[in-house]
C-alpha cells in the first residue's frame, strides 16, 4: 500500500519489461474489456492489460505468454476499463476525516485526491498540516496536499499564518503538490508574504492553484502573472473561456459549495480545445457522499449533461494528471503507469464494478475490499477551543452611546446563502442597546476568537438568516480560528457557544436554553472522526433544527462558516470587527 508516487526501482523496471516481452508472468491480467485510451480519445477493443506489482506492464493483444498460473485474471467481457478517477481540487474539512472520505472514494472509483488544508491550518497551524499529511500516508489510494497560503481578514489569524520557511520545508515532501488557492485580492495588491509563497512554490517546481472568483480583464491577468496556473472559481461559460485563453487550467466545480457543471456544460458545443478542462468537487458534503457518491457522480453527471463520455472521463483523469505533471505516473492506462483502473459496465455508466489501485483490487461492486487506514489524531489536535470562561448573555450586548434613540447600522446582508453585501439600516436603541428584530429578519452575529486570542469577541448584526428564535454556533469557520454564532436571543447565543466549549468544537443549535441539535467536531474544532453516515445524520438534524427555528439557508453550516472568509464577497466578520472585502478594510458597525 502506498499513498504517493514513486519511480519504479531498477528491479521493478526489469520485471515490468519482462512481462511486456512475454518473459515473466503478470500478477494481474484484465482480459476481454474495451479500454478507454485517454491519450487518443479512442475506445480500443481486443487489448489485454497486464499488471505487475503496482504498475501496468503492457496493454495490447499479445499477452498470452505473460498469463500463467500465478496470474490472477479478471474477465471484463462486455465491460469498459477507464483510468482511476482524480479529484483535482477538494477540501477535506467538510467535516469528516480523510479515512471516511476514502471509503467513498474507494468504492466509487476515485484513486487520486488533491486536497487543500486551509481548514486545519487556521486553528492548528503548521502542525495541523503535518497531521493531515500523516493521515494521508499509506492509504489505498493516492492523496496529494496543497499548502494553504492562509489569507484571512482576522488580524489574529494573520499573525499565525504559514511562513515562507515552513512552506519550503513542506514543499520538499513529494506528497505536497504546491500552494493552494491564494485569493486574488491580496495578490494584486502586492501582499509580499503571498507573493513570496508563490515564488517559493514555483522555485520548487510545484503548482500554484488559483482562486480568481469574480476577477476579469486586467485584474484577472494581473492575478495570474506571478505564476498562478489554475482556477476552480469560474461560474459561467464566458468566465471559463476567458481563463482557458489565458492559459489557466480550469476545474469545473460540482460539490457542496457550488454546483456549476450544468451551467458550464454548454461549453461542450464550443469549438475549442478541452485538454485543460477538468471537473472537481472543491469540497463535498457528507450528505452528497452518502446519497450520490463522489467523483463517479460528477463524471456521470457530465455525461448526463451531454458531454462526450470520453471527454467527461478525461476531465477526471488525464487532464488533471497533466496539469499537475503527474501524467508520467497516473491518469491513463499505459505501460509504466500506476495500475489505477476502474471497470465500468459501459461507457455511459460510471459505476465501478472493480476498482484497482496500485495494482490491487480495492473495491468490487460498491464494496470496499481494502479499508483505508485510520489515523489517530493526537490529543493536542483535539484541544483548540481555549475560551477561558463560559459566555453570558451580556457578552453579546451591542451597547450604543447614551442619548441615542436610533442609529444607522452596517448590517451583514445575506444575498445568497454564501454571498453577502452591506446594508445600512436604522435600528432603534432601547436600554442603550441594539436588539435583534426578527420581524425585519435582523439578528445578532458574533465572531469569537478561540485559539490565539481566546474570547476576543465582536458582535454585529446580520439580515436574511431567517431565525425567529434561538441561536446557531459553529467552530468551523473559514479562514479564521473563530467561533461564529448567530442568534435571536443573547442567552441562546451564550448557551450555543458554551456547548461548543464543552464539546471542544462543533456545531450547536439551541433555543429556549435547550440544545436542539449538535455535532461534535473535536479535531481542530473543524471535523469529526465519526463514520460518514453518523456525520450526515447529525448534520441533517442540525439543518432540520435550524429550519424549524425559521432559518432560510438550505445549508446553515456553510452559511455560518463563510461569514468569516476572505474569499467570498463582500461584508465579513472576525473577532476584531466587520471587514468590507471590496475596500479590504475594517468598517464601523454604527455608521451614524
Ligand atoms: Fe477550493
Amino acid at each position: 500500500m502506498s499513498g504517493h508516487l514513486s519511480v519504479s526501482s531498477p528491479e521493478q523496471i526489469q520485471e515490468l519489461m519482462k512481462v511486456a516481452l512475454g518473459e515473466a508472468e503478470a500478477d494481474l491480467a484484465i482480459v476481454n474489456g474495451a479500454i478507454v485510451n485517454v491519450y487518443t480519445s479512442e475506445v480500443l477493443t481486443g487489448d489485454i492489460v497486464l499488471i505487475k506489482g503496482d504498475k501496468i506492464a503492457y496493454v495490447g493483444p499479445n499477452a498470452d505468454k505473460s498469463i500463467g498460473s500465478s496470474t490472477k485474471v479478471i474477465d471484463a467481457t462486455g465491460k469498459v476499463l477507464i483510468p482511476g478517477l482524480i479529484d483535482g481540487h477538494t477540501h477535506l474539512d467538510h467535516p469528516y476525516s480523510i479515512c471516511e472520505l476514502l471509503r467513498y472514494a474507494i468504492k466509487g472509483g476515485t484513486t487520486t485526491i488533491i486536497m487543500e488544508t486551509s481548514g486545519i491550518a487556521f486553528p492548528l497551524g503548521y502542525q495541523g498540516i503535518i497531521q493531515f499529511l500523516m493521515a494521508s500516508k499509506n492509504q489505498p489510494i493516492k492523496i496529494f496536499v496543497a499548502v494553504p497560503p492562509m489569507v484571512s481578514i482576522s488580524p489574529v489569524a494573520k499573525e499565525h499564518t504559514i511562513t515562507a520557511k515552513e512552506l519550503c520545508k513542506l514543499l520538499r515532501r513529494k506528497e505536497v503538490i504546491g500552494l493552494g488557492e491564494p485569493y486574488w485580492a491580496p495578490v494584486i495588491e502586492g501582499d509580499q508574504r503571498i507573493l513570496d509563497l508563490i515564488t517559493e512554490t514555483l522555485k520548487a517546481g510545484k503548482k500554484v492553484d488559483g482562486h480568481s472568483s469574480g476577477a476579469r480583464g486586467n485584474k484577472l491577468q494581473a492575478y495570474i502573472t506571478p505564476g498562478i496556473s489554475s482556477c476552480h472559481e469560474p461560474v459561467t461559460v464566458e468566465e471559463v473561456i476567458e481563463r482557458l485563453r489565458l492559459g489557466l487550467f480550469i476545474l469545473i466545480r460540482e460539490g457542496e459549495i457550488r454546483r456549476e457543471l450544468e451551467v458550464i456544460s454548454q461549453i461542450k458545443d464550443e469549438n475549442i480545445d478541452f485538454s485543460r478542462l477538468a471537473v472537481s468537487t472543491d469540497g463535498i458534503g457528507a450528505w452528497q457522499l452518502t446519497t450520490d457518491g463522489y467523483m463517479e457522480f460528477v463524471v456521470q453527471k457530465a455525461i448526463n449533461l451531454s458531454f462526450n463520455p470520453i471527454l467527461a472521463i478525461k476531465m477526471a483523469t488525464i487532464n488533471v494528471a497533466q496539469h499537475f505533471a503527474l501524467d508520467d505516473f497516473i491518469g491513463g492506462i499505459a505501460p509504466g503507469k500506476y495500475a489505477d483502473i476502474v471497470i465500468i459496465p459501459n461507457l455511459r455508466t460510471i459505476q465501478a464494478e472493480y476498482v484497482i489501485s496500485n495494482g490491487q483490487v480495492i473495491a468490487r461492486d460498491g464494496r470496499v475490499l481494502v479499508s483505508p487506514r485510520k489515523h489517530t489524531f493526537p490529543k493536542s489536535t483535539q484541544n483548540s477551543i481555549h475560551l477561558p470562561k463560559n459566555f453570558e448573555a451580556a457578552d453579546f450586548a451591542i451597547r450604543v452611546k447614551s442619548g441615542r434613540s436610533q442609529v444607522k447600522v452596517r448590517v451583514i446582508d445575506q444575498v445568497t446563502e454564501l454571498v453577502t453585501r452591506e446594508a445600512l439600516i436604522d435600528i432603534p436603541v432601547s436600554d442603550g442597546q441594539l436588539h435583534p428584530d426578527t420581524v425585519k429578519d435582523v439578528i445578532k452575529v458574533a465572531a469569537i476568537e478561540r485559539t490565539y486570542l481566546p474570547g476576543k469577541t465582536f458582535v454585529g448584526l446580520v439580515r436574511g438568516i431567517g431565525l425567529k428564535q434561538g441561536a446557531i454556533a459553529t467552530s468551523y469557520a473559514w479562514d479564521s480560528s473563530d467561533i461564529i454564532v448567530v442568534g435571536a436571543s443573547d442567552s441562546d447565543m451564550a448557551q450555543a457557544v458554551n456547548r461548543i466549549r464543552e464539546l471542544n468544537g462543533g456545531i450547536v443549535v439551541c433555543a429556549g436554553r435547550k440544545i436542539l441539535a449538535e455535532i461534535s467536531l473535536p479535531v481542530g474544532g473543524i471535523f469529526s472522526t465519526q463514520p460518514m453516515e453518523t456525520i450526515a445524520r447529525e448534520l441533517h438534524q442540525i439543518q432540520q433544527a435550524a429550519t424549524n427555528l425559521g432559518c432560510a439557508s438550505p445549508n446553515i453550516r456553510l452559511t455560518l462558516a463563510v461569514l468569516s472568509t476572505a474569499a467570498i464577497a463582500h461584508l465579513r466578520i472576525c473577532e476584531h470587527g466587520l471587514v468590507n472585502l471590496r475596500q479590504n478594510s475594517f468598517v464601523d458597525l454604527i455608521v451614524d
